[in-house]
């Protein structure tokens, strides 16, 4: 391609643009290598693909950075790997394909349909999600973790290896819903096709309290999830300046009344185009709905809502994953005894929930912290905020912690989807094991989940 072109190229999207608003994608189609992303793929929140976090893996699914371990340490073998994965690209939930049902019905009847695609929606889309899809994990979505399993094995061949499987070194753990067992069971079969062999009689674990601990802390479920003043901040934010403007555009563009373009409505156009996008690689004709812009407020109202819900908005969604983190460092812990005596019996350690499982371990940990809260009034402050869900929480999301044993002593290093990330406070991506632990002190020797999430406390004054 020569510089020309590409100029003129640009130049020509640039004009239609301006011209048409909304014909970019089908301008750009025929040549574009990702005219299949829709432009606002990035800003799907826990509704984003894997693949928007790391984009090479669009060229190359299998492909792994082994440059990214161990940076900086000398003399280094790994000894043990725990990683938290959510569960894989999944279907709508049956509520939400109910809202999608009712946008259609009412695009189909009462839209003008204008624009190329808009007509694409009345004519040649249909509504081919069901009452019954709720919330399955999908074809792509096991395809997420057999590809993840195939990485992570790649990344630490020495622990995720054939004889560490068969002779029972590997754990595997996940919440019971069914879209993470089949996400666990998609994982097992992509370490069973990469070494060739045949079912080993591999098992899991279902584990609730660890894997959601969040529908077992009474403290956490009476004071946020079932208290609508918790969540204010995204109450206050569906009535902002920002949403309506969203909406009364969307009502603009199907030339229906503005009343009929609920914040509901907007969200679930949001959502087709997301899912026709994380299911099918498909750029839907709803995406076209939506400009960077708005997917921006869109964003900002899912990010709102996980900080209010699972994040830093109240302690008790950090607390309520105290179990998670005992067991995470208990592990950690016992691995670092054992070494000293050359064998650690659980070398790897799979645990597979959900974004409500992972997004309160790392707020407990202190990634992500924001120094202002998210609030409804906000979001020009907040356009920088490391609260971003669309990077931390995609399909198949995951947390790995890796434990070295180095010639300086015992190393920790995390990953968050396969990329190192420093622990706050800690200036090197593979400290030592005990300058974590003490990091991490008062935790280790608090966060007790019996006592932050039963509701009524027994009178504790005393004791302070
Ligand atoms: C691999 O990881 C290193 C360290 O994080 C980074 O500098 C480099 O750009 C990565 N390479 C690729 C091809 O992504
Ligand atoms: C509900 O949330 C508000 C705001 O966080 C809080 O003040 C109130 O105590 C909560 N109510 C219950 C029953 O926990
Ligand atoms: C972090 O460590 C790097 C390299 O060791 C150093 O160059 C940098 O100044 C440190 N940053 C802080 C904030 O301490």
């Amino acid at each position: 391609m020569t510089p020309t072109l590409s100029k003129q190229s640009v130049l020509f999207r640039t004009f239609s643009l301006a011209l048409t608003g909304f014909s970019f994608y089908s301008v750009s189609s025929a040549k574009d290598v990702n005219s299949n992303i829709p432009a606002i793929a990035n800003y799907f929140g826990t509704k984003g693909r894997y693949e928007e976090v790391n984009p090479h893996l669009l060229d190359d699914i299998l492909s792994v950075n082994k440059s990214i371990l161990k940076p900086g340490c000398t003399g280094c073998t790994a000894v043990h790997v725990t990683a938290i994965i959510r569960h894989g690209t999944r279907f709508p939930t049956s509520k939400n394909i109910r809202r999608m049902q009712r946008l259609y019905d009412l695009v189909l009847n009462e839209a003008v349909a204008t624009d190329t695609w808009l007509n694409d929606i009345k004519t040649k889309w249909h509504m081919w999600y069901t009452d019954d899809m709720d919330g399955k994990l999908v074809k792509k979505g096991r395809d997420d973790h057999r590809h993840l399993a195939v990485r992570l094995a790649t990344l630490f061949p020495s622990l995720i290896s054939e004889e560490n499987l068969r002779n029972g070194r590997i754990r595997f753990i996940t919440s019971s819903k069914h879209r993470c067992v089949d996400s666990v069971v998609a994982f097992q079969e992509g370490l069973l096709n990469l070494w060739k062999v045949a079912e080993v009689g591999l098992g899991h674990k279902i584990n609730d309290e660890l894997m959601r601990f969040f529908d077992q802390c009474q403290r956490f479920i009476e004071g946020v999830e079932n208290n609508k003043t918790a969540l204010e901040q995204v109450y206050l934010f569906k009535d902002s300046a920002e949403m309506k403007r969203v909406q009364m555009k969307m009502a603009d563009q199907l030339q229906v009344p503005y009343s009929h373009i609920t914040t509901d409505l907007v969200e679930a156009a949001f959502f087709l185009c997301s899912y026709e996008l994380a299911i099918k690689s498909l750029n839907s004709p709803w995406c076209n709905l939506f400009d960077e812009t708005d997917a921006q407020v869109l964003e900002y109202k899912n990010d709102l809502k996980q900080y209010w819900k699972r994040g830093y908005g109240h302690d008790i969604n950090r607390k309520s994953s105290c179990t998670l983190f005992h067991d995470l460092f208990n592990r950690l812990d016992r691995a670092a005894h054992e070494i000293r005596f050359g064998h650690v019996s659980e070398a790897v350690t799979i645990q597979v929930g959900h974004a409500e499982t992972l997004l309160p371990l790392l707020a407990l940990m202190g990634f992500f912290r924001d120094e202002m809260p998210l609030t409804a009034d906000n979001l020009d402050m907040q356009r920088g905020r490391t609260f971003c869900t669309s990077r931390i929480v995609p399909y198949a999301a995951n947390l790995v912690f890796v434990l070295y044993d180095c010639s300086e002593g015992l190393r920790l290093q995390f990953l968050l989807n396969e990329k190192p990330l420093n622990f706050p406070n800690i200036n090197h991506s593979a400290p030592l094991y005990g300058t974590v632990r003490e990091a991490y002190g008062e935790l280790l020797h608090g966060c007790n989940f019996e006592k932050e999430c039963e509701l009524h406390i027994p009178n504790h004054a005393n004791e302070l």
